[in-house]
């Protein structure tokens, strides 16, 4: 194989990318059913959620609408600290409105939390939230999680719309980054 291959980073495949299809395709399928007669706007978390976003909201069959947010948590390296500020705002009016917010990974939680707090302050009908991956420190806080994908070990993955450096968020699997990537 090509050594410039991005694949070659990963330590292990978690998920391929039929794995991670399905998987979508059953929380989709629960969505569908539990907004039944209500239409739900689908919010992403720029940049993570993007490939979760496409593939989810494409197996959606109820109508939905879709807005995206930019936040980045204040904190060094690979900790988020809880502090968050809003890069990009949704251009929604959340009034009265169910939303799901659709992120790639939970891990502190805290972003998330925060996120939640902060969209539930502005009069919608409901704010839920649907998350490809979480980690078990997210346990820790008291976030209520009605989707979740995968629950996953403690490591730091990439691929399918989750970065390390900007980088692999093109990969159409979920991998663990090889140690020697960031030693
Ligand atoms: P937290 O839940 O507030 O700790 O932060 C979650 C955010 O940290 C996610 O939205 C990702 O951007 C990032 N993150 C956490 N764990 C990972 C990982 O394993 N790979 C890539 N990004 C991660
Ligand atoms: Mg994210």
């Amino acid at each position: 194989m090509d050594s410039q291959d991005v694949y070659d980073d990963l330590e292990e495949v978690l998920y391929t990318a039929d794995q991670i299809q399905a998987r979508v395709d059953e929380l989709a399928a629960d969505i569908d059913r539990d907004y039944a007669d209500k239409d739900v706007l689908i919010v992403g978390v720029l940049k993570g959620a993007v490939m979760v976003m496409a593939d989810l909201s494409r197996a959606l069959t109820s109508h939905i609408t879709m807005d995206w947010m930019a936040v980045s948590s204040y904190g060094s390296g690979t900790k988020s600290s809880g502090v968050v500020r809003i890069l990009k705002d949704l251009d929604a009016d959340l009034m009265n409105r169910h939303v799901l917010i659709v992120e790639d990974i939970i891990d502190s939680g805290l972003t998330l939390s925060w996120l939640k707090a902060n969209l539930e302050s502005r009069g919608p009908a409901s704010v839920e939230i649907c998350t490809l991956l979480r980690k078990p420190e997210a346990a820790k806080v008291s976030i209520d999680v009605k989707y979740v994908g995968y629950d996953i070990p403690n490591k730091f993955v990439v691929g399918y719309g989750l970065d390390f450096a900007e980088k692999y968020r093109n990969l159409d699997c979920i991998g663990i980054l090889a140690p020697h990537v960031y030693e």
